[in-house]
């Protein structure tokens, strides 16, 4: 039911969670500003007093001009406003300014644990409006927000600015932890206190967006962001194309924090009647610290942000690092029955299936022509899937449909395909081009590669990939308005992801971009998962996939145990267990030991993945403070828990202390057990088969770790009547 209410004096607008509110309110002067956002307050009415205190200014200005600009929903350009603008727009006359005034809101609960609330605010003087839309999601304590943009003038007007949302903060101190990445070092979180002036974490890259930076952040207020304790904001963008997110402390250290699409480069313009629609910002406000952020996130992810987000995922074989280019038939139908041997469910065929006139041995040629190589693969793609199914096991293929190589059948028929400057050297990544996904044509051919090759039948999985950023862009299909074009090609992206989802809806997809360059909840629409970093050395890995802990449930996170490292078999499978599960070894290397352990890591695993992907996680000890790392996981009911233990690389002897669990419940007893022991390994978990109350293994806690380095413990927790 709406409830909608128009310019009354000074309306109070609260958007409220289950433990969260943010509280808007109208100024005299008609404008929207932000008075409170934090732990929801008991009395509603209180909220008016924190608005007195904190906001007064807003309703008269006493004389100072900046006060009317502080706490601004949404900043405008032009007129008074002297920080960072929200919006910044040139009208049809040429008149670079923007005022928005409140006009209406209306709220809708639009199911048990949703409500909507739209904000209409407009231009006085310019027929221009902007809706706020704020989705509050009251169990998981998450608010996703946007705006729509439109106008009325005659012709179209020129957006510079067009965040999807301005949060305000009141504290002594900021700090940020932010996630830098690269290939193969995805997701490294770093701590800094801000200071006076703007920070930003942005992407310019176009696609594979997150190589350097994923979209998220933690904002902590008065200390470095812990993981129990303290006041913080946890946000995300869910845009896959460039993003901005900003940080500014002004001159009365107050901090605004702007996230959206980076409009670098990228002046859009917007015709009459049209929405520019911006993509969601999407945040959490925790008074416990990241731990619980993170599983505000992760519930809500699985519930609203990932595709599937609720549903069992499929274990798999990946040929990728075992065969690189160099694989045929035979060797294909071997590991599929490697695969059975394993236990997994799925075999994942990875790059170099394809092209005939251009052959796929490398990747300098085929890229584009997604037909299977006849020499390799003499009976096609239906061949090897009937195959696989008959032993037993799913196949599953990659794809990387928007990118092409020039020695390639698609690039000779279609050169104009490619974005590629004029009048200068065409430059190429990994001997590969970006296809131009603004042009509805090739957005047509990305949507065939994946339907044509639905219907050679039997395909289970998709792996789609992509291996660079864009340089030297240039679309030939946007003509003049090159401005354009990072807009756009997310939009032709997400217009084929659309398609593909409408008509396969259960088809589960990874996604992947030269190991983790794409992390987003735009895509997480689209895919059930994603595969978070080439780099699959357990050491490194653990810092990367603590990394994705922070912002993406466990369920959407890929681990492949590899070879990467030398570790024993034990520790990259227990590492590859924090997330979803998968193999890209040569199972026939195995010795037989090893072999064994990982058949029996693998029927515990589907044992206990319900709690891994559906569970709460709680992260006990980092890898960023000792050499270790310790967390596990809790199923709602509080039956049933995994602890992980990762010794990293400590000093001899390093006398561990005990680690309080979390997340049990203290009334219950609980029998642990370790799990994940080679077949002739002792316990390192001594007290392996005791039973503890839920209390005592909360307040005093277990020695859980091994001393050793490169090892690790997993540990069955279940409850006993
Ligand atoms: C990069 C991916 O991250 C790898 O897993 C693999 O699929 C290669 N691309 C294939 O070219």
């Amino acid at each position: 039911m709406y409830s909608t209410m128009f310019a009354q004096e000074n309306p109070m607008i609260r958007i409220e969670t289950g433990h969260t509110a943010l509280v808007l309110k109208v100024g005299k002067n008609q404008m929207l500003y932000q008075t409170y956002l934090g732990t929801k307050l008991n009395n509603s009415a209180d909220y008016e007093s924190v608005s007195k205190e904190n906001t007064k200014s807003f309703v008269v200005n006493d004389g100072n001009p900046l006060i009317d600009l502080r706490h601004l929903t949404y900043p405008t350009f032009g007129t008074t406003n002297l920080f960072e603008p929200a919006i910044r727009i040139t009208h049809n006359d040429g008149n670079p300014s923007l005022e928005l005034a409140y006009i209406s809101h209306s709220t809708i609960k639009t199911d048990e644990n949703t409500t909507e609330t739209i904000i209409q605010l407009k231009d006085p003087q310019y027929p221009v409006s902007v809706a706020i839309h704020y989705k509050a999601f009251y169990n998981e304590d998450v608010i996703e927000t946007w705006t729509e943009i439109r106008h009325q003038e005659k012709e179209p007007v020129v957006l510079y600015n067009y965040a999807s949302s301005v949060l305000h903060a009141d504290a002594d101190q900021y700090w940020l932890t932010q996630f830098f990445s690269d290939w193969a070092e995805e997701a490294r979180m770093e701590d800094s206190k801000l200071t006076r002036g703007t920070k930003v974490i942005d992407s310019k890259l176009g696609v594979r967006t997150d190589m350097f930076a994923v979209p998220a952040f933690y904002l902590s207020l008065n200390s470095k962001s812990a993981e129990n304790t303290g006041d913080l904001i946890a946000g995300t963008i869910a845009w896959s194309g460039n993003f901005k997110l900003a940080f500014d402390i002004d001159n009365n250290n107050e901090l605004r924090i702007s996230a959206g699409i980076n409009p670098y480069a990228s002046e859009y313009t917007l015709a009459p009647d049209k929405i520019f629609t911006t993509p969601a910002f999407i945040y959490t406000f925790s008074n416990q610290g990241k731990g619980q952020a993170s599983r505000n996130l992760h519930a809500w992810a699985r519930k609203y942000g990932v595709k599937d987000g609720e549903q069992p995922r499929l274990t798999l074989l990946n040929n990728w690092e075992t065969t690189f280019f160099n694989f045929d038939e035979k060797k294909l139908t071997g590991m599929f029955t490697d695969a059975k041997t394993l236990g997994v469910d799925l075999f994942l065929l990875d790059d170099g299936w394809f092209g005939n006139k251009y052959p796929r041995s490398g990747s300098t040629s085929g890229l584009g022509d997604w037909q299977a190589t006849q020499s390799k693969l003499p009976n096609g793609l239906g061949f090897l899937a009937k195959q696989a199914s008959l032993t037993g096991v799913k196949f599953g293929i990659w794809i990387e449909p928007e990118m092409v190589n020039a020695k390639s059948e698609l690039y000779e028929k279609h050169p104009d395909w490619v974005l590629s400057l004029p009048n200068r050297p065409q430059h190429t990544y990994r001997t590969q081009f970006v296809l131009d996904l603004c042009n509805p044509d090739v957005q047509d051919f990305v949507f065939k590669v994946v339907d044509d090759l639905m219907q050679t039948g039997s395909i289970s999985f998709f792996k789609w990939d992509c291996n660079r950023m864009m340089t030297n862009a240039y679309s030939v299909y946007l003509k003049n308005k090159q401005s354009h074009l990072y807009i756009e090609y997310t939009r032709g992206l997400y217009k084929v992801l659309d398609r593909i989802k409408s008509k396969y809806p259960k088809l589960p997809m990874m996604l992947c971009a030269g190991g983790g360059g794409r992390a987003d909840y735009a895509f997480l629409n689209y895919f059930t998962e994603f595969w978070a970093s080439d780099n699959t050395d357990p050491y490194d890995r653990i810092f990367i996939q603590w990394g994705f802990s922070q912002f993406f449930p466990a369920v959407s996170v890929c681990n492949h145990v590899t070879s990467w490292g030398n570790q024993s078999i034990k520790f990259r499978t227990d590492v590859a267990m924090m997330g979803k599960l998968g193999f890209d070894i040569n199972v026939e290397e195995l010795k037989e030991n090893e072999l064994k352990y990982c058949q029996q890591a693998v029927t515990n695993y589907k044992r206990l993945s319900p709690v891994i992907w559906l569970g709460d996680l709680y992260r006990l000890i980092s890898p960023y403070d000792e050499s270790r790392a310790v967390l596990m996981y809790v199923n709602q009911e509080k039956t049933k828990s995994v602890l992980l233990s990762y010794t990293l690389h400590p000093m001899y002897d390093p006398n561990f202390s005990t680690v309080k669990l979390q997340g049990l419940d203290a009334q219950k007893q609980y029998k642990i057990e370790e799990i994940n022991l080679m077949p002739d390994g002792k316990p390192v978990f001594e007290e392996s088969g005791k039973t503890w109350s839920g209390d005592f293994l909360m307040k005093i806690g277990l020695k859980v770790s091994s001393p050793k380095k490169e090892t690790s413990v997993v540990l069955e927790i279940s409850a006993v009547e």
